[in-house]
């Protein structure tokens, strides 16, 4: 007979389903007999720019190096990365992708029998690695699609260990103010871990949105982590990082793979950091289209949740199908993210794009809502 190895799976695993990612465009290029340059997808929160030539310098002065293991210190990109944030090295600790991030401080803390707070509709990433670690995961219910710091902090019981604070939040793209942010810190207890998700830090221009590193040395069980994937343009290489207290940082590193950073992403995120002008193009084609997209919305009478990311929500009329819209548009070569599965049935999240790619979007959406 043959072994089921799902039964010898440890406990947490087995009843995880895997993340689903935006839809590949080659993918759908091979079902649909599309060319790839017709396809437009808008379905990962990926920045539309392409890379800049910075990047491609970087990246092909490392070819040299290929056979030699990376600096697994990540050194020099550390180094820049102190320089920009006002931060010590030893608070650095370096993921291939934020999403490692998640998954070490979650390895870190998390066993059987503890739990998690997140919010509802927040990145689903955070139950995923925790459940894998046996851990449970407390979910607490947003207001205005938005995190409820109050209600999150009144959620830790004595068997929380971290608490995820995603700002601002994917998918909604909502966030939380300093007054908010701050009151939730000095209600959170000092010997529980707040995870403060800045995976969009770049692209929100708020006043009163707050800045993770200010509270750094005042909160030692704090963690902040942000990705080179989205204003930076470097999805592909999987490089973000986080900050923390020294001794968080120090038990991170324990658990990280010594090369968890390639020797291409080391240097394309060094040199991105340095690139000023791209960050900057992305986010004014970041803010463009954020006022092409939410305006063909109320043209077509769509309600949206107001975002500060590079995507925004949208909800579909009465008597359309989240799943339907979504394979209308596919069949149109567009490729975007219903996000049922984060419990917003009847609503779709789009990404910002270049504004040609966003216009593609428009015209199609229109088309499957005539
Ligand atoms: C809120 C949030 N956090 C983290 C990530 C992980 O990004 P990466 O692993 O590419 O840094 C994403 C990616 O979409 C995200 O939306």
């Amino acid at each position: 007979m043959s072994v089921n190895f799902l039964d010898l799976a440890v406990s947490g695993v087995q009843g995880l389903h895997p993340y689903q990612p935006g839809k590949p465009i080659d993918e759908l290029a091979r079902e649909l007999g599309l060319n790839e340059a017709d396809i437009v997808k808008l379905a990962s929160n990926e920045n539309p720019l392409g890379p800049s030539p910075a990047i491609e310098a970087a990246i092909k002065e490392q070819l040299a190096e290929l056979t030699r293991y990376p600096d697994g210190a990540g050194f020099e990109l550390k180094a820049e990365l102190c320089k920009r944030l006002g931060v010590e090295m030893n608070q650095i600790t370096l993921g291939n992708g934020s999403s490692d991030i998640l998954d070490f401080i979650v390895r870190v803390f998390i066993e059987k029998g503890d739990n998690v707070v997140v919010a509802a509709h927040s990145f689903s990433i955070y139950g995923l690695v925790t459940r894998a670690a046996g851990g449970d995961v407390i979910e607490v219910p947003a207001v205005n699609w938005g995190h409820d710091l109050a209600a999150m902090a009144a959620a830790i019981n004595d068997k929380t260990r971290i608490v995820f604070v995603t700002n601002p939040n994917n998918p909604t793209g909502t966030y939380n103010t300093r007054d908010e942010f701050e009151a939730f810190l000095q209600a959170v207890p000092e010997n529980v871990v707040v995870l403060l998700d800045e995976a969009y830090f770049e692209f929100v221009n708020k006043p009163d949105y707050p800045n993770g590193m200010d509270y750094l040395s005042q909160y030692p069980n704090l963690v902040v982590s942000r990705t080179f994937s989205k204003a930076y343009g470097l999805a592909s290489l999987r490089v973000g990082f986080s900050v923390s207290s020294p001794q968080l940082a120090d038990l991170m590193n324990r658990i990280r793979p010594p090369f968890n950073v390639d020797s291409f992403a080391l240097a394309a995120a060094r040199a991105a950091l340095m690139d000023d002008a791209y960050l900057a193009k992305s986010l004014e084609v970041n803010s463009q289209g954020m006022a092409q997209l939410t305006a063909a919305f109320e043209e077509l009478k769509l309600s949206y949740i107001p975002s500060v990311g590079n995507f925004v929500c949208f909800k579909l009329p009465e008597g359309y199908k989240d799943a339907e819209v979504n394979q209308q548009l596919l069949a149109q070569g567009v490729i975007i993210r219903p996000v049922a599965n984060y419990q917003m049935p009847g609503y779709i999240r789009v990404s910002i794009g270049t504004q040609a790619e966003n216009q593609t979007f428009i015209e199609a959406l229109k088309k499957v809502l005539a």
